[in-house]
């Protein structure tokens, strides 16, 4: 039983198997993303009664294994789920950061309110991330552009099938090495439009971040991989095909005078923690910032006129990633062999210099893990 600087308690029930050195060492040559898994996982159960009695206990690291479900669970038939993403970072003094774990933990509930699931307290978010780190701090790569990718999620695990919010829900996390998230070097990507789907809708989930959100972009995605693109952009439809955001990621456009635009919230769109952060970056670098509509006709014609001249594509799991090309069977704006814009790498760099540690983190977005 370890007791976290944040005053909750974690028993730890260390794996009996955990992977030896060479065979972590292997996978951390080439992590990928989301391949690979640590030893361990971070778990705290949630039970309450019907008058509401009860709340979040049983805070422990475990082995990492499969999760033994009721085939009833409320999780498998209405979709109760939320999850998280945020990294730990390796410093070259060995240390062990994460960034901004407290808006992840806001952002966590804000989810849980919209999915009617508990909130947790945020001394249980931060734990279970400290406490999973600890255990498998091994894991964390050093390599340039590497971290260890944290997936917190939340999922009601009641057996019941009546439509209501279940009683039995489990917070968890995982841990996985991450490099790249589209693979290999970084380069400009391409983006492919949804015309026919639609991420969200008003009064709808889009702003959480829940697993039906993700569902409900991945016809739209596997039409973006058949026609070479490696995401899909989703647009407000009712509103002049506003962008919103790609299918996992925020969207930026750097102008021609040097300041940055990005879809203002809408209540369909996520909050992106790396979307805020790199406002502030930005900022601190100067430039304007400026969050409002902006429609495909802009992008268009923006490009065309270069009154836009980079676009790129941010996320906990992708960093920012430069967009070189948006298209479908009537558009193609941008270019094939576009190189990585000039603001985006340095905003990129920047902001990954304070993940990392080689920049002053001067916002007190860093908090040490190990
Ligand atoms: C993230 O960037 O952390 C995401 O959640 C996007 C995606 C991998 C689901």
């Amino acid at each position: 039983m370890t007791q976290t600087a944040h005053g909750v308690e974690f028993n730890q029930q260390l794996s009996a198997t955990p992977k030896s050195a060479e065979e972590r060492a292997a996978i951390l040559a080439n992590p990928g993303f989301g391949n690979y898994f640590t030893d361990h996982t971070a778990v705290v159960d949630y039970s309450v009664n019907e008058q509401g009695e009860g709340g979040w206990h049983t805070a422990r690291v475990e082995a990492y294994g499969p999760i033994s479900l009721d085939p009833s669970a409320a999780v498998l038939h209405y979709g109760q789920e939320i999850f998280e993403g945020l990294k730990a970072y390796r410093h070259a003094d060995g240390s062990i950061w994460t960034f901004r774990p407290e808006a992840n933990a806001a952002r966590l509930n804000k989810s849980a309110r919209r999915l009617a699931l508990p909130e947790l307290p945020e001394e249980y978010f931060l734990g279970a991330i400290r406490e999973l780190v600890q255990a498998d701090k091994e894991w964390v790569p050093a390599g340039e552009g590497e971290a260890l990718y944290l997936r917190p999620f939340m999922i009601a695990t009641e057996a019941f099938l009546g439509v209501r919010a279940a009683r039995e829900v489990s917070f968890r996390v995982i841990a996985s090495p991450a490099g790249n998230y589209f693979g290999g070097e970084l380069k400009p990507v391409s983006i492919w439009i949804s015309r026919e789907y639609a991420r969200a809708g008003r009064g709808g989930t889009g702003a959480a971040k829940c697993g039906g959100n993700y569902a409900a972009s991945l016809i739209a995605q596997q039409e973006a991989e058949a026609n070479g693109c490696k995401q899909v952009l989703f647009l407000d439809h009712f509103n002049d095909d506003a962008v919103e955001e790609l299918g996992g990621m925020n969207v930026f456009f750097v102008m021609k005078d040097g300041s940055l635009v990005t879809p203002a919230l809408s209540g369909t769109i996520l909050e992106g923690v790396t979307r805020m952060s790199v406002m502030q970056v930005a900022k601190d670098m100067g430039r304007e910032v400026t969050e409002r509509k902006i429609t495909l006709d802009e992008w268009r014609d923006g490009v065309a006129s270069g009154e836009i001249t980079e676009v790129f594509a941010c996320g906990t799991a992708a960093v920012i990633t430069p967009i070189g090309v948006l298209k479908d069977t009537t558009e193609f704006i941008g270019s094939a062999d576009a190189a990585a814009g000039e603001t985006t790498m340095a905003i990129r760099e920047q902001l990954l210099g304070i993940q990392t540690g080689t920049a002053p983190d001067t916002h007190g977005w860093l908090t040490r893990l190990a």
